[in-house]
């Protein structure tokens, strides 16, 4: 039996999930609005944010799972990657509630964690499968031998795809993040009625800083001859931006499929939320033959049920760790 609480504050959302036995009973989310007035997140403003929503998220996760504090058996929270001073709060917290309850503690690392997200809820992906991880800071195409035996084929050399939505959104002079208001103006669009560059790189790896400046020139060029383009075109724009930022991401997956012989094909992350992403894979799984597993949209961008079971598998091998451990921002996969 084991019944964990687990913590994500890497970013801006305080989420704090409740495991119980490998099956999420809570998980709470709480999103930070306040970033949308700059324009991205601010990492001060986050951790600040976190410290306030902290103690209220962590009540309302025990009573949505009808849960008192004191029949846990332990606490987990995300150590890494993410913003640090974020980080600090979720692991600071975790440390003394672990120490208040005499419970052990476990730190899951956030990357593997988006990926065992598929975990969760049936049906699951069978080892190995690859996953492309999509989210706000990374983009990767990963081989998962095992729960924590992942290794990295493929990974972008400059901005990951959810920035590539965020920066190009912010072109298009839509509040952030982008990235969900790109795909819900891409519904009414033409996918095709736009063409921007793609990138040029060798092996499995990705570029998207190229992308996105092709999309400006095109922007600045447009707005010359008519100062309304973005205005009276912006979903035939969007739809033709998430054309090609799919297309450059499928393309490489199928790659790797290809390359390793794996018909198992998982994506994770934020951009895992976007709806050709969705589309796309579905129908490349019906053109080879693949079992694909998309998430739940909640289990999609940041969620510490992730985090929850994760931990739970660090559970079973009483894979614990001591007070002295330290939030890290940048963490080896
Ligand atoms: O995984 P996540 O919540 O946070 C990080 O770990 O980064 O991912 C956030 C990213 C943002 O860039 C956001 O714009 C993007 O995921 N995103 C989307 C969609 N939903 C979230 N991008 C495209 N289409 C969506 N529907
Ligand atoms: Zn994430």
């Amino acid at each position: 039996m084991s019944v964990i609480l687990a913590i994500e504050s890497s970013c801006d959302e305080t989420s704090v999930a409740i495991c119980n036995n490998g099956k999420i009973t809570a998980n709470v989310i709480a999103n930070q609005t306040i970033h949308q007035n700059y324009g991205g997140v601010i990492p001060e403003l986050a951790s600040r944010v976190h410290q306030q929503n902290i103690v209220p998220v962590i009540h309302q996760a025990l009573l949505n799972a009808k849960v008192n504090k004191n029949e846990l058996n332990a606490v987990a929270f995300t150590q890494g990657p993410g913003l640090l001073g974020s980080l600090l709060v979720g692991v600071s917290f975790a440390k003394s509630f672990a120490l208040a309850l005499d419970l052990p503690l476990i730190s899951v690392n956030h990357m593997h964690a988006h990926i065992l997200a598929h975990f969760i809820d049936d049906p699951k992906p069978e080892f190995p499968f690859l996953c492309l991880t999509v989210s706000g800071g990374h983009t990767q195409i990963v081989l998962v031998k095992d729960y924590f035996d992942m290794e990295i084929i493929g990974e972008t050399l400059d901005d990951a795809a959810g920035e590539a939505f965020d920066k190009t959104a912010k072109l298009l002079k839509l509040p952030y993040p982008g990235g969900p208001l790109i795909d819900k103006h891409a519904k009414d669009g033409d996918p095709l009625m736009f063409k921007f560059g793609e990138p040029q790189i060798r092996d499995l790896n990705y570029s998207f800083s190229g992308f996105k400046t092709s999309v400006l020139y095109f922007i600045r060029d447009r707005e010359k001859e008519n100062p309304n383009f973005i205005a009276e075109n912006l979903n035939d724009i969007c739809a033709s931006v998430q054309y090609s930022i799919v297309f450059i991401l499928l393309n490489k997956l199928k790659k790797a499929a290809k390359q390793l012989g794996i018909k198992e094909i998982a994506i994770a992350g934020g951009v895992s939320a976007n709806s050709g992403l969705r589309t796309g894979l579905r129908d490349l799984a019906n053109e080879h033959n693949w079992n694909v597993y998309i998430p739940a949209f909640e289990y999609c961008t940041d969620n510490a049920a992730m985090i929850a079971m994760a931990a739970h598998y660090k559970y079973i091998n009483k894979e614990f760790v001591g007070q002295g451990i330290a939030p890290l921002s940048r963490m080896e996969f």
